[in-house]
């Protein structure tokens, strides 16, 4: 069970470069499915929940793997798939699983995929993407916990979603890809992740319009062919490095993002007092004194992001003043607060809402990580704090940072991994 070490104190400095986005990674695999063809998918992050998509790619019959080139690259054949069934122990690990549903309805006019059951962050139910599955004809069945998607041939309809759902909005954007007709999405997430898959089909031959709006057209095509694709900056990686640099009032620049991604993740930085700088592909953050607390509540984009939540939350943990943190989008978000309250941050949950009063210092500690960006707070919390910091179960950061620990090292922090 590795572990990471911080050592508190040094003010970060330097360049960066940001790994290929984890969450446009995923949907991208997933859509590869739709393809009877090979499709390469370049600047791919080595994270865990890449290596698990692998798995469920090649369980279903496809050939997934990496391709010993120097530019992380995946290549993945799903001519023939052998199998519509999405086993659970794969599922279980990585709820983006269930973006499968859609390709393998639209390919094999059956699928069934485990329901991903809830996590540390909330229930995350998945009654959106059946929704939307249904309404292109898709019958739906929940049997014991497998999600079952039958369609002799799925047929274009209109989908209108309750709520903002990145991946149910992208799982039903790949079933149309195979759709008869023309599909249309209404209240569709606006994550640049959806827009980047729609530029993935697009070159596979589909018809996409609106992509990034909350209201998407998709015109399937009978066979689909195989595409070439490099992934997009993490922007939500780059906004962990961002907040580092700035948690040690340090000067971090971050390359190989679309800054216009970061937007809402900037305004608070400066908001909070740090200059920020924004150029073609890369951000540069600087804090020279203390920050100021900042109120700031997450939204689906183009609002503040849920996944860069804790890290701000870590950030203004030692500001001068207080900040008021809203989680709106997950119900349960807040995991990271008992550890940095452990730390000595003074912070209060009252619903879904953490009141923090900025302390001068946080001390180093032992400490868990719970989810991803609960995790990544946690390290982020540790870089300024006095002494040291022991950051335990590090396989949850390492499922979509890629050695994060080596690139906070690049910029001058004192982190090691122990294993
Ligand atoms: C994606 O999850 C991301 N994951 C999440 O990132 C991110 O936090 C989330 O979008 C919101 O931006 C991937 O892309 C792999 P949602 P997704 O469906 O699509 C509710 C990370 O740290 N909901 O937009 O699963 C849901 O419970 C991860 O990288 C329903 O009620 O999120 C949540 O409250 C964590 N029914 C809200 O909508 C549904 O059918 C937004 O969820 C679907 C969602």
């Amino acid at each position: 069970m590795d572990r990471i070490v911080v050592e508190g104190g040094p003010r970060l400095a330097g360049e960066v470069r940001a790994s290929g986005s984890k969450n446009a990674t995923l949907a991208l695999m997933a859509a590869a499915l739709l393809a009877e063809g090979e499709t390469r998918i370049a600047n791919v992050p080595r994270v865990r929940d890449v290596d698990a998509m692998l798995e469920l790619l090649r369980a279903l019959g496809a050939d997934a793997d990496w391709v010993p080139d120097a530019v992380q690259t995946v290549a993945i054949d799903a001519s023939t798939i052998t199998s519509p069934e999405a086993p659970y122990d794969i599922v279980r690990k990585m709820r983006a699983s269930f973006m499968v549903l859609g390709p393998l309805v639209g390919r094999c006019g059956l699928a069934r995929v485990s329901e991903p059951g809830g996590c540390a962050i909330g229930v995350r139910p998945v009654d959106q993407h059946m929704k939307g599955l249904a309404a292109l004809g898709a019958k739906i069945d929940l049997d014991h916990g497998t999600v079952e998607a039958r369609a002799e041939e799925l047929v274009g309809g209109r989908v209108v979603f309750d709520m903002a759902s990145v991946n149910g909005t992208q799982n039903v954007m790949m079933a149309a890809a195979l759709a008869r007709g023309v599909t249309e999405i209404e209240n569709a997430a606006r994550e640049p992740e959806v827009a980047e898959l729609a530029t993935f089909l697009a070159g596979m031959g589909v018809r996409v319009e609106g992509a990034g709006t909350d209201r998407i057209l998709v015109e399937g095509g009978a066979r689909l062919a195989g595409v070439e694709h490099v992934v997009s900056g993490d922007r939500i990686e780059a906004g962990t490095l961002l907040a580092a640099g700035v948690a040690t009032r340090g000067d971090v620049s971050v390359s190989g993002v679309v800054p216009a991604h970061l937007d809402a993740v900037l305004d608070k930085l400066r908001e909070a007092g740090a200059d920020v700088e924004a150029s073609a592909d890369r951000v540069r953050a600087r804090a020279h004194e203390r920050l100021r607390g900042v109120d700031v509540a997450t939204a689906p984009y183009p609002g503040f992001p849920t996944d860069m939540q804790a890290q701000l939350m870590a950030v203004v943990a030692t500001a001068a003043g207080s900040s008021v943190v809203t989680e709106t989008v997950f119900e349960n978000r807040f995991m990271h607060v008992p550890e940095l309250q452990r730390m000595g941050a003074d912070i209060s949950v009252q619903g879904r809402a953490a009141h923090v009063r900025g302390v001068e210092r946080l001390s180093g500690a032992p400490v868990m990580a719970t989810d991803l960006r609960a995790s990544a707070s946690l390290i982020v919390a540790a870089l300024p704090a006095e002494g040291t910091t022991v950051v335990n179960r590090v396989y949850h950061i390492d499922r979509g940072y890629e050695r994060i620990e080596e690139k906070l090292r690049s910029l001058g922090a004192e982190i090691r991994r122990e294993s």
